[in-house]
Formats: C-alpha cells, sequence, structure tokens
C-alpha cells in the first residue's frame, strides 16, 4: 500500500492501535501501519498486531546494556522500513535523543489529559485525584522531556461527581480512539506545519476540529 508509512509504539491494551489500524485499512488514513514496536511481548497489544498480520519488533529492556542500545536497534528498523510517522500509542518509557532526535518533526503521542496538566504517569487518577471537573485529551509532537512537547490537538472530557478511573477511562479512550487516527490523517495529507512550538494545520476543516470539545 502507498502513502505515509507508520510504525506504532505501544505497551498495554491496543485499543488506540487498534483504532490506527482500522482507520488505516479503511482508507480514513492513506497510509499503513508497518510495525508495531513493544517493550511488553505479553501485552495484548501484541495480540491485536499478530492477528492483524502486522510485523513487531519486541523487545525486553533489561536485556540491553542501557535505553539507548535498544533505541539504536530500533532506529535502526525504522530506517530500514523507511518510515515516515512514529505514533506513541500507550508506550510507557521516556525516550532518549536516540529517537527523539533521528524522528524529530515525526514522532508524536497521545496523552489523556489536557496538557500541561497531569503529565507523566496515571493522569486520569491525577486529574481525579486533583478534583478537576473538566480533562481531556492531548495528542503532541515528542521531544526530550515528559509529555512536553508542541501541541497538536486536544479535546476536552467532562468530569461528573459519579466519576470512577474507570468510568472516566472508558469516556477518555473512546474520544482517543476517534481523535489519534484523525490527526495521524492530518500527517498522511501533509497538513501538519510545526514551527518552533506553534503547530498550524493547513485544512480549515481540521483547524476547527482540534477546537472541538465534547
Ligand atoms: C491511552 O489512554 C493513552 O492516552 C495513555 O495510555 C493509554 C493506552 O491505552 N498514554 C499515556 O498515558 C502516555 N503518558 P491503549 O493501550 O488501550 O491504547
Amino acid at each position: 500500500m502507498s502513502g505515509l508509512r507508520i510504525a506504532v509504539f505501544a505497551s498495554g491494551q491496543g485499543s488506540n492501535f487498534q483504532a490506527l489500524v482500522e482507520a488505516a485499512s479503511n482508507g480514513k488514513i492513506k497510509g499503513s501501519i508497518e510495525l508495531l514496536v513493544s517493550d511488553k511481548p505479553q501485552a495484548l497489544v501484541v495480540q491485536k498486531a499478530q492477528s492483524a498480520g502486522i510485523p513487531c519488533h519486541l523487545f525486553q529492556p533489561k536485556d540491553y546494556p542501557s535505553r539507548e542500545a535498544y533505541e539504536q536497534e530500533i532506529v535502526e528498523k525504522l530506517n530500514n522500513l523507511k518510515i515516515d510517522l512514529v505514533v506513541l500509542a500507550g508506550y510507557m518509557r521516556l525516550l532518549t535523543p536516540v529517537i527523539v532526535e533521528a524522528y524529530a518533526g515525526r514522532l508524536i503521542n497521545i496523552h489523556p489529559s489536557l496538557l500541561p496538566a497531569f503529565p507523566g504517569k496515571n493522569a486520569i487518577g491525577q486529574a481525579l485525584d486533583y478534583g478537576v471537573t473538566l480533562t481531556g485529551i492531548t495528542v503532541h509532537f515528542v521531544d526530550g522531556g515528559m509529555d512536553t512537547g508542541p501541541i497538536i490537538a486536544q479535546r476536552a472530557v467532562e468530569v461528573s461527581a459519579e466519576d470512577t478511573a474507570e468510568s472516566l477511562g472508558a469516556s477518555i479512550h473512546a474520544i482517543e480512539q476517534q481523535l489519534y487516527p484523525e490527526v495521524v490523517s492530518w500527517f498522511a495529507r501533509g497538513l501538519v506545519k510545526l514551527e518552533g512550538r506553534k503547530v498550524t494545520i493547513l485544512a480549515k476543516e481540521c483547524q476547527e476540529n482540534t477546537q472541538t470539545a465534547t
């Protein structure tokens, strides 16, 4: 298949991975998922990739002398496959400059909060503990920091008094599965422009989309 060549990195359940696979196979994303990279060979996302016939690069960080060593191996794989865009979808490891610099401007992440609020682990629990009435999701470029890169798109999700980590997590996941394929489709159409921290989406309908609250 022609179009954007995508690698997804994931460590967990793979609901975002699955949404991206479906969007690529039904033509919403003009491109193909060429590789899953996972540091958790037992994760459900790996089974999902195998069922979809997508090649996997699986590794155990403890088998390598350093983070840079396993990332160097990953970069070689990405280069060999001529990957255009690296999409982190629940990949729970901080990247080193080995990947961040090799894929600068072509490396994105989804995070379950309205950044810069609640970066890092357990963003949904952090939001509930803090008592916010509005949280959401952010898709952003990855830089060297923890969830600090330039923001591409955000969606808000209301928090009700009855919400638990499970119910809020379900609401957030449902919106992530819509927004992430949409954002990746903008990359496939060459619509995302990055200048410093400013991200511009070059089609008007997409600019409206980034601002839609649910
Ligand atoms: C998603 O909610 C994603 O936003 C989050 O992990 C989940 C993965 O779910 N990522 C982070 O928290 C990154 N800091 P999935 O495996 O079902 O796609």
